[in-house]
């Protein structure tokens, strides 16, 4: 079973990317996964153009078809979102907007993040508009980390929420197991040879 995390801000210092590395130490360690990819869209020069990017020449095009080569030979995806301005950050929206069939028929968990009390839930209600072309299915059983700086590895200065922690804890493994669930059995609509991308290219 292989397994992608991407991480969605493009920032230094992220607290998604702070979240995608403890979901990736929580997949081995209680869940036996090993077979693991983090992409980083800090860390990914973007391009914005579609026209670039399907032109497969520059750097940005050849990095980006590289991460895309990871998600192709995976078997679920846990996306990690921060909330930004009430919705998902940009590069995230644009790396799911390329992504072509990589993630088409496989489960998605998704993870809003947000250092606010009340944020973490409208980037996950963004995403549900990026699986038209993509055939990505996002799974019902989201992760929400809300004040973030308090837990996982607390910001300096914050007291940890011993409680808010433990919570997240017992609901990130839960998702976890139901994403592994869906893997499994989503890999039987992806081999079944009745997907038809030919005559039904755009999801309608
Ligand atoms: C450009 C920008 C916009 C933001 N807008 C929101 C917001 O609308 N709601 C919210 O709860 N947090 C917002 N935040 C704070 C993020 O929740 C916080 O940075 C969190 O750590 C997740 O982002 P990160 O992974 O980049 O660290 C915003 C942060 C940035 C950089």
């Amino acid at each position: 079973m292989k397994i992608t995390i991407i991480s969605g801000s493009s920032r230094d210092e992220s607290q998604s990317l702070k979240i995608a590395k403890w979901l990736k130490e929580r997949l081995v360690s209680e869940h036996n996964i090993s077979d693991l990819n983090l992409i980083d869209l800090n860390e990914l020069s973007l391009t914005l153009n579609p026209n670039e990017f399907w032109g497969g020449k520059t750097e940005p095009a050849k990095a980006m078809a590289a991460e895309y080569k990871k998600l192709e030979e995976s078997d679920a995806v846990i996306v990690v979102t921060p909330e930004w301005g009430g919705g998902a950050a940009p590069a995230l929206r644009q790396f799911l907007l390329m992504s072509g069939y990589t993630l088409a028929h496989k489960p998605v968990l998704t993870v809003g993040v947000s250092s606010t009390r009340t944020g973490g839930i409208r980037p996950i209600e963004e995403l549900k508009h990026s699986t038209k072309n993509t055939r990505m299915l996002i799974i019902p059983e989201p992760l929400v980390i809300n004040d973030v700086e308090s837990v996982f590895g607390v910001a300096e200065g914050n007291a940890a929420n011993e409680e808010h922690q433990a919570y997240l804890t017992g609901k990130a493994d839960y998702s976890i197991t139901v994403l592994l669930e869906y893997a499994k059995a989503l890999k039987q609509v992806r081999t079944s040879g009745k997907l038809n991308y030919e005559d039904f290219a755009f999801g309608m």
